[in-house]
């Protein structure tokens, strides 16, 4: 079994990176396990690394048992969300016990309008290389909600080959990291 743990920086109860995350889910081969992490978090405040939160404890232990990790980012005023950063810093600390190093990383995500994640993606790859993530190149997925979502939030068919693609490629390359 094949176990990753997955962050969607979007709390929004309709999300459009909720429903990518979940599209994908469904496409990955067999023997590959999702285990999203729960965004509702507290703010991160270093007075609290003697003493982490539950919720953070939790957040480290799924991250550590998990062999790739999926970050699911809406782009918000051109940067990866509060959302994902705050999760990223609960992870990274205390000094010295970053639980995503040397974790298969992959970033995706969908926006509501055609640009489409780019920059947001880029922002959070910087901050995954720094943290000692090892991070998948190709391909990406910048996902268009508009065009590649139904009115129920399932993948529309026209979406589903290069998704099945991405996760067999995203499963291969967390499987040859193992
Ligand atoms: C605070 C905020 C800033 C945003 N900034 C951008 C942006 O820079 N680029 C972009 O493509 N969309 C931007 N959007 C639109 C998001 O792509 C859109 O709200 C998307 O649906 C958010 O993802 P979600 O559906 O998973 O919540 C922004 C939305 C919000 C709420």
């Amino acid at each position: 079994m094949t176990k990753i743990a997955v962050f969607v920086g979007s709390l929004r109860k309709e999300s459009f990176n909720r429903s990518l995350a979940e599209g994908i889910e469904g496409l990955m081969p067999q023997g590959v396990e999702f285990e999203y992490v729960d965004m509702g978090l507290p703010l991160y405040n270093q007075d609290l690394d003697g003493d982490l939160p539950a919720k953070v404890v939790e957040l480290k232990k799924t991250v550590e048992d998990a062999d790739g990790v999926l970050f699911v980012t809406p782009e918000y005023n051109r940067s990866f969300s509060g959302v994902i950063k705050n999760a990223i810093d609960w992870g990274s600390r205390p000094w010295g016990k970053n639980s995503f190093a040397g974790k298969s990383v992959a970033i995706v995500g969908a926006s509501s309008g055609t640009l489409g994640t780019s920059q947001a993606q880029s922002h959070l790859r910087n901050v995954a290389l720094f943290l000692d993530m090892k991070v998948m190149g190709q391909p990406e997925l910048y996902f268009n909600a508009a065009t590649g979502l139904n009115a129920d939030g399932g993948i529309a068919e026209g979406s589903e080959d290069f998704l099945r693609g991405f996760a067999k490629k995203f499963a291969d390359f967390v499987e040859s990291n193992k």
